[in-house]
């Protein structure tokens, strides 16, 4: 049997505290949280070796960014999304967190397609983060208010996830992740599934709740058209072994809105610089029979 690449101890995550990063925007960044990963990497172990689903990530987002992520898939994006949710650990490498007091910041994660209980309505598939820190129940209802009447949910509050389409069930995950009013909302290929108006429409909603909340967010899809609508930063991985290979300013103000990104000329060649460097990761990914195994 061949031998075993050695691996670095895990090193724990306490969220240590690092200086305040020059915020994005004045007012809003006061709500947002900030993420310094220097040299990250994760690596797995699999049955004839291990895997390196990232390596020597570095990521910088500040207070109120709107980062988004972009790759092909298996570079270890949602591996990336996981370690900063606190969900899983780096194997190498340093992730400072900080929220906008200075202590740990707040987190809350939307996936793709499976973030609510289909066995609770939909209220209380939004108060239930806030339910289990034991907010008390006349609080957990003005959120839930405010929060469905802000994702255009106001008259489902007593249906079922099964009762609604693929789109209201993500604005019901949306709602649910902004009801414990987190620092930073992670937000993994959450309108992956959707058909391409309803994708549209939560876009621009997400940016308007963005721009009147101040979250940093870390996004990650599959389209570079998403990823100029709503990014302050798009930062492109590449594969085998996931790393990052640009980050890339996009420079819209805000707001900003779905039909002036697209028309603006800019676009096109902000697309073009994001594909030029997917192209030809996009091509080895699917050219692999599978992951890198280091053995
Ligand atoms: N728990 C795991 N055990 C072994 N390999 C894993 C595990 N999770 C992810 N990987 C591997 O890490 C790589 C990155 O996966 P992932 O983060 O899901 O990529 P992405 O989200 O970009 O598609 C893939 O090669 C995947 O097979
Ligand atoms: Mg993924």
């Amino acid at each position: 049997m061949a031998a075993l690449a050695p691996v670095r101890p895990q090193t724990p995550l306490p969220a240590r505290p690092v200086a305040p990063a020059a915020p994005v925007a004045t007012p809003r960044a006061l709500a947002g949280g900030q993420i310094v990963a220097t040299g990250l990497g994760r690596r797995f172990e699999v049955a004839d070796g291990w895997v390196d689903a990232i390596r020597d990530v570095d990521l910088a987002v500040a207070p109120g960014e709107f980062c988004v992520l972009v790759g092909p898939s298996g570079c270890g994006k949602t591996t990336l999304l996981r370690i900063l949710a606190g969900l899983d650990r780096p194997t190498s490498g340093t992730l400072d967190l900080a929220g906008p007091a200075g202590g740990p910041p707040r987190n809350a994660m939307v996936f793709q397609g499976r973030s609510v209980f289909p066995w609770l309505t939909v209220r209380a598939n939004v108060e239930y983060g806030l339910k289990l820190r034991g907010v008390g129940r006349r609080e957990r209802r003005a959120v839930s208010d405010r929060l469905l009447e802000t994702v255009g949910l106001a008259g489902f509050a007593r249906t079922y996830p099964h009762q609604l389409s693929g789109g209201m069930r993500q604005r019901v995950a949306i709602a649910r992740a902004l009801a414990v009013d987190p620092d930073i909302l992670l937000m993994d290929e959450p309108f992956g599934a959707l058909d391409e108006q309803t994708r549209y429409l939560l876009q621009d909603e997400l940016l308007r709740i963005w721009e009147s909340t101040g979250k940093t967010v870390v996004f990650i899809t599959h389209s570079i058209d998403e990823a100029i609508t709503l990014a302050d930063t798009i930062v492109v991985m590449g594969a085998r072994p996931g790393t990052v290979k640009a980050t890339i300013p996009v420079p819209f103000s805000r707001p900003r809105g779905l039909a002036q990104v697209r028309s603006d000329p800019a676009s096109a060649r902000i697309f073009e610089q994001v594909w030029g460097l997917l192209r030809d990761e996009v091509r080895d990914a699917r050219a692999a029979r599978g992951p890198v195994v280091l053995r």
